[in-house]
């Protein structure tokens, strides 16, 4: 059966193929899809179906040139198939993850993280949800409700994408969330002690031990600690935290966790050693020229004032020996409530390192090997290709340029660099593939350029050499490739994540969509195959991994798991013991849902009551998902199968209030609903 089934699916594609060769050969352009219609079965197949005549025909219809017939070609999955990769998307502003299918681009999910979401009930009654949103909250209580996501990290095992959890960071407030994966929802937020900016986040090490994330825009430290502007040099400083991940716990946890002063330059993009280079962390740096703008009094804007050097800093810090200094006694300074290395202990201790780079750098990216690291300068045209083993030899032999200002040596920039090459103009970002080469997006050009990596990947000739550059529309910031930030790059394919679509796509307004182009970068041309707008603003960073690496539940385990331990509620309620418990001012429930009833159906409360619902979704079947809404107030709960979750409020809105089931669980979904009754104080 499975025989007959592939075969019939293969000579499907062969016939398509031949269309294709039929349309190339009509439209004088033999360069693509040429090769099936050399093979001599195929050439029998076509004269044996009808299928390519009417390939051909769809593609004239539709004015499909070859190129575009043999990118649908790539990208399309048949109905009930599944992707090879997914990524995982910063969802910009909306403080969300987006999860989307490689290659057919197809968007499969939509994780809340910092922002609430009605679908998933995230932020609208359920403790487990109220909890998380809360954690994130500033140390007052000032909610914070949307934020700037903009770098997400897969858990790493040796290097390696495991695909147990993700982190995401949020730029706005300093913030990191952890999803786990067996069910794709959010389980902590970090508001991050000391800083309120971040960029340079988030980032694991090769066993995600740490997670790394550095202050962008420099603040006193504290950020609550009031210093004016012209006390910039002395009061402001950058920071970077490590947060110590608890696999087993599935949490950031406090213990192990620790900080490290810098000088107040404004800490970009940071990369985590790997293979020769684990243990170490490099961080890009602006604006070394402490500048602290004042437009408004006739001062250079920041955007002068932070490029006036020809060199920024490179943050080359020695991670596993700052984790044994922060364990030392008096060795830190509690600040906060967690333990900060002070910037001289990390100078004394030899944990921190600068290394010139040249004008404005933005992402610092470590090879495969871990051997180099490659820095790519908004104003400058080049890659920057830094040799991990020089800096070990400079380190080790003390060969310093020099200090800054704040006494942290710095290493001669000709004794580390390993190579430099000519990208073009604003280089962002670099990932790798299998076969030795590095792809960086080039922003003012709207290119993505790819190059040899020099030796071991590549040598003679072939080493640090640009091999092609493919336009891509408009504006690209980061780019991401087939597990291309890991330590065994997938190649395949790589997507530019394009900040700009202008004419891409039908008008929608003046705030338009932004711009994913998926690329073919297996063969020996890149090719554009597909575009996917995304309607939300501005996913920033993405990571593609192997989909077959993710492993999550298809239900939830057993019957009354709450996501928020990942463990059986024993307190949750249980089919056939439903029941209404009062006490003076309290109304307690414990409610089952099950196609296509919940019950109790009659809650009768008095105004004021506190109420507790424990709901459970008693359902195995796989997507018999229910939701939980009650009208008027505020709330709504997702209840995947196996489920339960508890909502406390205030019945503080007398009347009658229906509730029901949100999700279209079954034909008589309808009717799956309830009272609230609320009676009056007089
Ligand atoms: Cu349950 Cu609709």
């Amino acid at each position: 059966m499975f025989s007959k089934k592939s075969l019939g699916f293969s000579s499907l594609v062969i016939l398509f193929i031949v269309g294709i060769f039929m349309v190339s050969c009509k439209s004088g352009d033999s360069s693509n899809g040429g090769n099936a219609a050399n093979d001599s079965s195929a050439r029998t197949a076509a004269q044996n179906g009808s299928l390519s005549a009417s390939a051909e025909q769809i593609a004239a219809e539709r004015d499909l040139s070859p190129q575009d017939v043999e990118a649908a070609l790539k990208t399309y999955i048949p109905s009930g198939k599944h992707d090879e990769y997914l990524m995982f998307s910063s969802g910009g502003h909306s403080g969300q993850v987006f999860v989307i299918g490689v290659p057919s681009m197809r968007l499969l999910k939509v994780i809340a993280a910092f922002t609430p979401e009605p679908w998933q009930g995230f932020g609208f009654g359920s403790e487990e949800s109220m909890k998380v949103l809360k954690e994130g909250d500033m140390e007052s209580g000032k909610e914070l409700r949307w934020a700037d996501t903009h770098h997400p990290a897969l858990t790493e095992t040796d290097g390696e994408y495991d695909g147990e959890f993700l982190f995401i960071n949020d730029k706005a407030n300093a913030r990191v969330a952890v999803i786990d994966l067996r069910d794709f929802e959010t389980k902590q937020m970090i508001k991050t002690p000391n800083i309120i900016s971040d960029h340079g986040s988030t980032f694991v090490t090769p066993n995600s031990e740490y997670v790394i994330q550095a202050s962008q825009y420099a603040t006193t430290l504290p950020f609550s600690e009031y210093a004016g502007m012209d006390e910039y040099q002395e009061k402001f400083r950058g920071l970077i935290a490590f947060h110590k991940f608890d696999r087993d716990k599935g949490r950031i946890v406090e213990e192990g966790s620790f900080q490290m002063e810098l000088p107040p330059y404004w800490q970009d993009l940071c990369d985590a050693g790997k293979k020769v280079s684990e243990g170490w962390v490099f961080c890009n740096s602006i604006n070394t020229e402490l500048a602290t703008g004042g437009i408004e009094q006739g001062l250079p804007p920041f955007e002068a004032g932070v490029s006036q050097r020809d060199m920024d800093y490179m943050h080359v810090i020695n991670l596993n020996k700052a984790v044994e200094v922060a364990k030392q006694p008096g060795k830190t300074q509690e600040i906060s409530g967690v333990k900060v290395i002070p910037l001289d202990v990390a100078v004394s201790e030899g944990l921190l390192y600068f290394i010139p780079e040249p004008k404005s750098p933005h992402g610092v990216d470590v090879t495969p090997g871990g051997e180099y690291l490659v820095v790519s300068g908004k104003l400058d045209t080049h890659a920057t290709i830094y040799g991990f083993d020089l800096i070990q030899k400079a380190i080790k032999e003390e060969n310093f340029e020099g200090e800054d200002v704040y006494g942290v040596p710095i290493l001669k920039y000709n004794d580390v660099v390993a190579a430099q090459l000519e990208i073009g103009l604003g280089p962002l970002h670099t990932q790798f593939d299998n076969e030795g080469n590095a792809y960086t997006s080039v922003f003012i050009e709207s290119t993505l350029a790819k190059w040899k990596l020099g030796p071991p990947y590549n040598t003679g000739e072939d080493a640090w050499t640009l091999t092609e550059k493919v336009p891509v529309q408009y504006n690209i910031g980061h780019n991401v490739c087939a597990e291309g930030d890991t330590v065994s790059p997938d190649g395949k394919y790589c997507v530019a994540l394009n900040k700009w679509s202008i004419d891409r796509f039908s008008p929608v307004g003046p705030l338009l969509p932004q711009n994913f182009q998926l690329i073919d970068v297996s063969g020996d041309k890149m090719q554009v195959l597909y575009d996917m707008p995304i309607g939300v603003g501005e996913p920033h960073y993405v990571q593609m991994i192997k989909a077959d690496k993710l492993n999550p539940f298809p239900v939830y385990p057993e019957v009354g798991y709450n996501p928020g331990t990942m463990s059986v509620n024993p307190n949750a309620a249980k089919a056939g013991q439903e029941k209404i418990v009062r006490s003076d001012g309290k109304v307690e429930v414990w409610m089952s849902a099950i196609r296509s009833h919940f019950n109790p159906e009659h809650i009768t409360v008095n105004e004021g009551d506190e109420v507790i619902l424990h709901i459970t979704n008693v359902e195995r079947a796989r997507d018999a998902t229910h939701g939980f809404a009650i009208e008027g107030y505020n709330i709504n709960l997702s209840l995947e199968p196996g489920e339960a979750s508890t909502v406390k409020f205030t019945a503080d809105e007398p009347g009658v209030f229906p509730f029901y089931c949100s999700e279209f669980c079954s034909a008589l979904h309808l009717e799956m609903m309830g009272y609230l009754l609320v009676e009056p104080k007089n």
